[in-house]
């Protein structure tokens, strides 16, 4: 598909696949990174409810150099550009592991309203990108997004806030903002759900506003996903808004400079 005809896909339906991102050889080097990073303790590393595995490495572009590397990735970076019309930084980044037999659930949600709420991100010209780094198929996990559902915009009014729990509440599976149960269900009979699936080194890019969810890793497969979150410069929270920099930078960037693209 050209370049035209996948902005087209991802404006009308809020996500669309790009395959054969990367080579296996690049694939390899991430594997590789996060074996490293598995071992060793950084800040943004967060474990399941259960405590036994690890659900997430956040902000690994931030001490890792295979992944300070992969964010500036010219497919990425031309694409992330074009979608949102502008130059781009990263805005957030993220391993989510989803181990087998282990790895939990993430509840119906958007991702917009978090940025919103706890980072002053003014609007919703942001955009993610998840690349999978093993193959995802219809049983351990993927990612399900209801079509559509981006242009209805940011549902603060259909969202249920689970109380303050901190940080560690806006990445568990008991979400702080998650979608009530009578609007999925009205979105899901209207447009259904597309799985994200596809073999390692598919990438899925989906807007902060398209509602997504998915289910525990019951297999004996595990899931691991890279999300990287692109947002536009212009787009950078306000430094002296009330909530920007509360959370860790490895939830909400300190820094706004371009990304300049470079081969991985
Ligand atoms: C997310 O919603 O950000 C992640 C979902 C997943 O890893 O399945
Ligand atoms: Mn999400």
């Amino acid at each position: 598909m050209s370049q035209a005809s996948l902005i087209h896909a991802y404006t009308h339906q809020g996500f669309v696949q790009q395959p054969d991102v990367f080579s296996s050889a690049q694939l390899g080097r991430l594997q590789a990174a996060v074996d490293r990073i598995a071992s060793s303790k950084y800040p943004g590393h967060v474990r399941e409810a259960h405590g036994k595995t690890f659900r997430a490495f956040h902000g690994c572009h931030l001490y890792d150099e295979v992944f300070a590397s992969v964010v500036r990735a010219e497919p990425l970076v031309r694409f992330a550009q074009a979608l949102l019309q502008d130059e781009v930084y990263v805005h957030q980044l993220k391993v989510n592991t989803k181990r087998a037999q282990f790895g939990e659930s993430w509840p119906w949600h958007q991702d917009f309203i978090f940025w919103h709420h706890h980072d002053d991100m003014p609007t919703d010209r942001v955009t993610n990108v998840m690349i999978h780094l093993d193959d995802v198929d219809d049983d351990n996990g993927p990612v399900g997004f209801i079509p559509e559902s981006h242009q209805w915009g940011c549902l603060s009014d259909e969202t249920l806030v689970r109380g303050d729990s901190g940080w560690e509440g806006n990445v568990s599976n008991d979400l702080t903002y998650q979608l009530n149960q009578p609007l999925i269900d009205r979105l899901v009979d209207t447009y259904g759900i597309v799985h994200a699936t596809g073999p390692a080194g598919t990438a899925w890019w989906f807007s902060g506003n398209t509602c997504h969810a998915s289910s525990a890793n019951l297999s004996g497969r595990e899931r691991k996903v890279l999300i990287i979150t692109y947002n536009a410069v212009s787009n950078a929270p306000g430094r002296l808004g009330p909530n920007f920099g509360t959370r860790p930078e490895f939830l909400c960037a300190r820094d706004f400079s371009p990304l300049v693209s470079e081969r991985f």
